[in-house]
């Protein structure tokens, strides 16, 4: 299906996990895509698995210089921002109040939190003169109900991501800016190995995949414009976690 062609979407964290599913379900739909994340090879892998056309910008997005510069190049030599997913995040191990440093706290908040202000400041200029866009971030389920296993910089990171999904839509619906806030429990990807206890390999495949996510994005990509998403919430049927 080509539901988004002539659409330009970039999509953060794109070189692994949920990023590089979600990179393929929108470039199946047509959009061109713009991938960031920090490491040029997996960008390059992610940029090849969906044909290749796709530009890379290996960048932090706790970077605010970097972020501007990027989002600016990609305005320009792409012509038009229509969709940004905030999907770069993280995690460290040191995540519980016995162990977390303030380095923990400073690397977790700054990607998963600075990260998605920087992003969307970066986009809405673009979005707000072409009257239309869609942001779609991806928090977690710790980001509804602070979580042990997550941690404490990290639940009140993502937290944070719902608090600005929110205030974009309550600022930004005039300008036809939309923004959506996806909220998984546990998908199998290469960021559960930071857990102080990484989940036995045989369970992973109870838990989401990458490509769950990927679908849920292109659902809510896909939508007509008058439709706006606040949040999805979605989980593993089996209860691994309780
Ligand atoms: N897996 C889960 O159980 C789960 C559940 C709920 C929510 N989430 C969220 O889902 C999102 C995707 O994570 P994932 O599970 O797919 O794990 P992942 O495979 O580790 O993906 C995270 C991606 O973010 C990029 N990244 C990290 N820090 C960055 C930074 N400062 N600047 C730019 N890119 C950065 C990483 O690439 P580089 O290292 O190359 O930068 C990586 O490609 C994250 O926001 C995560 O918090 C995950």
């Amino acid at each position: 299906m080509s539901r988004l062609t002539g659409q330009v979407a970039i999509v953060t964290g794109a070189g692994s996990g949920m990023g590089r599913e979600i990179a393929r379900a929108l470039a199946q739909e047509g959009a061109s895509l713009a991938l960031i994340g920090r490491r040029s090879s997996p960008l390059a892998e992610t940029a090849a698995l969906v044909g290749g056309t796709a530009r890379t910008f290996a960048i932090d997005v706790a970077q605010w210089d970097a972020v501007e510069r990027t989002i600016a190049t990609i305005a320009r030599e792409l012509g038009r921002i229509d969709i940004l997913v905030n999907n770069a995040g993280t995690n460290t191990r040191r995540r519980s109040w016995k162990d977390a440093e303030i380095a923990d706290w400073d690397v977790v908040v700054r990607t998963n939190l600075d990260g998605v202000f920087f992003t969307t400041r970066a986009v809405l200029p673009t979005m707000r003169s072409q009257g239309s866009g869609l942001i779609v971030n991806i928090s977690s389920l710790a980001g509804r109900s602070a979580s042990v296993i997550s941690g404490a910089p990290y639940s009140a990171s993502k937290h944070g991501v719902v608090a600005l999904t929110q205030s974009v839509n309550l600022e930004e619906w005039r300008h036809g800016i939309r923004a959506a806030c996806i909220e998984p429990g546990e998908v199998a990807t290469p960021i559960l190995e930071f857990r102080p206890e990484v989940p036995p390999r045989e369970t992973w495949s109870d838990m989401l995949q990458p490509e769950d996510i990927a679908e849920t994005v292109r659902f809510i990509a896909t939508l007509p414009s008058r439709v706006l998403v606040d949040e999805i919430a979605i989980r593993p049927r089996v209860r691994r976690l309780g």
